[in-house]
């Protein structure tokens, strides 16, 4: 009995962050994750409804230093009003390889300014709102790699 409640537990621990299927939660961290990849490529191409990638995201990008690498355990953060300021609607935390990803619901409506934290304390802000989470949808294609450095 006990041994049955044990095994259990240790289940649920372990499959809580992994992707079986399109429907599970999936979510990067700064605990030196390095299941991602593509780092750099417009994740939601794959994984969107319908679509290869396991896990739908809703908000997934990549973060790179100044030497074109990915930049390991960045901070994305989604605030309602520009330059941190409103309320703060949601924190990423970056993988090993760069890349941030999330399936969690994140309400775009209205746009959300975006903040990029580095481990050094140093944070970008992307000035204009976004209304979706596909950073790598403009970012690496309509204009530069999001860098922190
Ligand atoms: C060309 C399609 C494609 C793109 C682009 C893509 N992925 Fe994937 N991804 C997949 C497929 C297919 C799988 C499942 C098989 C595998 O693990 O390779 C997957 C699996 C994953 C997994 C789960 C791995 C595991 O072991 O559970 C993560 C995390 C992931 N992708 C993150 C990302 C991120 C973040 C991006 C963008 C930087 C991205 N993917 C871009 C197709 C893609
Ligand atoms: C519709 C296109 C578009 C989307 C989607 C987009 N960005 Fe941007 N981003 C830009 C443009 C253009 C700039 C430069 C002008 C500005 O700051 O508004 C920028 C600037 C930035 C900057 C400041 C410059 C830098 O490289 O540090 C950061 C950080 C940033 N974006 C992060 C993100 C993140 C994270 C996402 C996804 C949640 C995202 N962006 C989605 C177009 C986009």
């Amino acid at each position: 009995m006990l041994a049955t409640l044990l095994f259990a537990t240790v289940l649920i621990a372990a499959t809580s962050c992994s992707k079986e299927n399109e429907s599970d939660e999936s979510f990067s961290s700064n605990t030196g994750g390095t299941e991602s990849h593509n780092t750099g490529e417009n994740c939601m191409n794959c994984h969107k409804s319908g679509g290869d990638g396991e896990g739908r995201f809703t908000l997934a990008g990549s973060v790179f230093n100044g030497q074109q690498s990915g930049y390991s355990n960045a901070v994305v953060r989604l605030y309602t009003a520009p330059n941190g300021g409103g309320t703060l609607k949601a924190t990423i935390n970056g993988d090993a390889r760069g890349n941030f990803y999330t399936t969690s619901g994140i309400d775009f409506a209205g746009g959300l300014y975006v903040a990029v934290a580095g481990t050094g304390g140093n944070v970008e802000y992307m000035n204009s709102p976004v209304t979706s989470g596909a950073c790598s949808s403009c970012h690496g294609n309509s204009t530069t790699q999001i860098v922190v450095n």
